[in-house]
């Protein structure tokens, strides 16, 4: 399972970049309001620092605008994908958008059937929002379990990305789930390398290092 950061903070980026753990990012238009700065700056900058794919929703519900939106998008980099809600006139404009070589990740999903609609559209990626599921009181992993079980049963093109992630927790379910990518906030990304055994092993082995007056 891939992972992938989902914020439009570039020194978050940047940071999780370098760690050399992130192969795309995902915004949304919420996280990029967040950002005290131009949008198209912003996804000028995370693509250069991520070679990999990078999430960037429309805001238009309307075919044509949709249209013109996601072409100014996909014309910002080679790696942009262009983000469209699971509503009918925005499967219109993905199975338009994949003709002519536009990646497509289908956003705000939360059923199965939402994510058949978009697969047969031609989305390249489908994202089922988990957390807030969980939040309602569904089980948001067990539907990524049955898009994945769907996809792979009727031999469809896209890609999973469980998205909505709130916790660590949430990372492993999916991997386990099958999904083949996770956006993950920040936060849990680095709480990802957290474990107190860790912490206690370095701590020793450190010591031992310093007593027994040993150099590299
Ligand atoms: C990613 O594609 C989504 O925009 C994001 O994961 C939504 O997360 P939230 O439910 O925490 O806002």
């Amino acid at each position: 399972m891939k992972l992938y950061l989902d914020t439009a903070n570039v020194d978050e980026i940047r940071q999780a970049a370098q760690w050399g753990v992130i192969s795309g990012v995902t915004t949304n238009p919420s996280l990029a309001a967040k950002e005290n700065q131009d949008f198209n700056t912003i996804l000028t900058s995370i693509c250069e620092l991520v070679d990999g794919p990078v999430s960037a929703e429309v805001i238009s519900l309307e075919y044509e605008e949709m249209l013109k939106e996601a072409r100014k998008l996909a014309g910002v980099h080679k790696n942009v994908v262009v983000k469209i809600p699971i509503v009918p006139e925005g499967m219109r404009a993905v199975k338009t958008l994949a003709a002519e070589g536009i990646k497509v990740n289908v956003t705000l999903v939360f059923s199965v059937n939402q994510a058949l609609l978009a697969a047969r559209a031609g989305a390249a990626y489908i994202s089922p929002f988990l957390g807030r599921l969980d939040d309602i009181g569904h089980n948001g992993v067990e539907l990524v379990r049955d898009i994945v079980d769907v996809i792979d049963l009727h031999d469809l093109d896209a890609e999973v990305i469980a998205a909505s992630i709130r916790h660590t927790e949430h990372v492993p379910a999916v991997a386990l789930a099958g999904s083949h990518i996770a956006t993950l906030p920040f936060k849990v990304l680095k709480q990802m390398f957290k474990h107190p055994l860790t912490d206690l092993g370095i701590e020793a082995f450190l010591n031992d290092w310093k007593k027994a007056d040993q150099s590299i």
